[in-house]
């Protein structure tokens, strides 16, 4: 699907951004091995999370929808999953096959998980690896480097390892593992990253202890308490009405309940380092996680260096920054991300490489971007790549260029955020 995406005039509204991804996964998972329904409002019906709920269900936990956006789940305990019967299909979502792996390898029956083409390209010796170490019988494609998994469950026990990459995905995946292996698991974070999974976790009643940089996971000695919540707005999601504001010479924008979890907040840090005019009101707990409203005006942006930790505390959202970036005065520079060219796409690649179409002046680093100032880009034919990240900023970045941008691939907005044109629609003040 082909989008066609004009100049806005004015950019002004209210968004309530759809529920955190990350949270809606996690809320699904942990709930299906707990003792007990629980009900999650504000579930993010996207099409990742929605693989997440299609395995769960082919593995026999109960869910289903009692409205819109509110998901009931029954848990049957943590011994109550039963062999699928076919491939579990994770679709797009690395969320989703890396911590099915870590919940998965302990079971006692075999099963396989697989994606599609962007999925079976992404790495997967990172979960594979420790997975062994904790004594997982798991194998993957390529010696063991990509999916589809095929996992054989048996017991493990608890190891002390040390997280060579940053990610939140492997962190989970092996807590999830940790819960039912014998003896206690200490991970030792080489870096932050997101940490949704620990704070339901312990909120459900799981031994979780942060001790300085290490992590400390006791097996389970009993189910879990099922946990009902609100998800928080994605942060990821309101980034991009976030940047989109900031960069329009005519814009406020307000967004109410999003997650502001330390973990996710390195957008709004990067933002306010590039001085743009954001203001962050009623910080509040929404179960385990806060939650805030941001408001957004047009601002003077200056250049700035991201790297170090900053960067996988605002991941998702670099490629939005690199738009940022070209409406700024002075250069910007980000670097550490080499992390960016293995997501759905090469982000590094992409980014550059769809946004010189449009006039903007950025070039590739191997672990990041270099952006001069451009001003106002101009519009084009780009491409998503296939990917709902690069989607949706092009999108943003056809309503900052004169003319018109065409975005081919566009409907992978689904993958996060299928309600984005619609908000795109009222923002921009052309409601369908
Ligand atoms: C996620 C973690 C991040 C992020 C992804 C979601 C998660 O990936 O990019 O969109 O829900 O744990 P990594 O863990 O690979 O950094």
């Amino acid at each position: 699907m082909q989008r066609v995406v004009r100049s806005a005039r004015t950019v002004r509204g209210a968004i309530v951004a759809p529920g955190d991804k990350s949270i809606s996964h996690r809320a699904a998972i942990l709930n299906a091995i707990a003792g007990g329904e629980a009900t999650v409002q504000g579930f993010q019906r996207a099409a990742d999370c929605m693989a997440t709920l299609r395995c769960l269900r082919a593995l026999g936990v109960d869910w289903r929808w009692q409205d819109e956006s509110t998901l009931s789940i029954h848990g049957r305990g943590r011994h109550a999953l039963r062999e699928p019967g076919r491939v579990l299909d994770c679709r797009n979502s690395g969320t989703t096959i890396r911590l099915l792996a870590g919940l998965l390898a302990p079971q006692p029956f075999f099963s396989v998980l697989s994606g599609d083409r962007s999925l079976l390209s992404r790495p997967m010796a990172r979960v594979i690896q420790p997975l062994r170490l904790l004594g997982a019988d798991i194998s993957g494609r390529e010696g063991d480097t990509l999916a589809p998994l095929a996992i054989r469950g048996s017991p493990l026990r608890g190891v002390r390892y040390r997280m060579r990459v940053p990610s939140a995905q492997v962190k989970s995946a092996l807590i999830l593992a940790a819960l039912h292996a014998s003896g206690e698991t200490v991970l030792e974070l080489t870096a932050s990253s997101r940490d949704h999974t620990e704070r339901m976790l312990a909120a459900m009643g799981a031994e979780v202890r942060s001790v300085g940089s290490t992590l400390h996971l006791a097996p389970l000695a009993r189910d879990l308490s099922p946990i009902s919540l609100r998800v928080p707005g994605d942060i990821s999601a309101a980034a991009a009405w976030l940047v989109l504001g900031a960069c329009h010479p005519d814009a406020e924008l307000r967004l109410e309940g999003v997650g502001v979890n330390p973990t996710r907040t390195g957008v709004l840090d990067i933002l306010r380092l590039m001085e743009a005019d954001v203001t962050i009101e009623d910080e509040r707990m929404w179960g385990p996680e806060p939650v805030a409203d941001l408001t957004v005006r047009s601002s003077r942006l200056r250049g700035t260096v991201i790297e170090g930790e900053l960067v996988p505390r605002a991941i998702d959202e670099l490629p939005l920054i690199a738009l940022a970036a070209c409406f700024a005065t002075g250069e910007t520079v980000i670097r550490d991300a080499a992390e960016l060219r293995v997501k759905e796409s090469d982000r590094i690649r992409a980014t550059a490489l769809e946004l010189r179409r449009l006039g903007a002046d950025i070039r590739e680093l191997p672990d990041g971007l270099h952006i001069r100032p451009s001003g106002r880009l101009r519009g084009a034919a780009v491409s998503s790549h296939g990917d709902h990240r690069l989607a949706i900023m092009l999108a943003l970045a056809g309503v900052l260029s004169r003319g018109e941008t065409a975005v081919r691939n566009a409907g992978v907005v689904a993958v996060s955020y299928p309600g984005f044109w619609r908000d795109l629609d009222l923002v921009s003040g052309r409601p369908r």
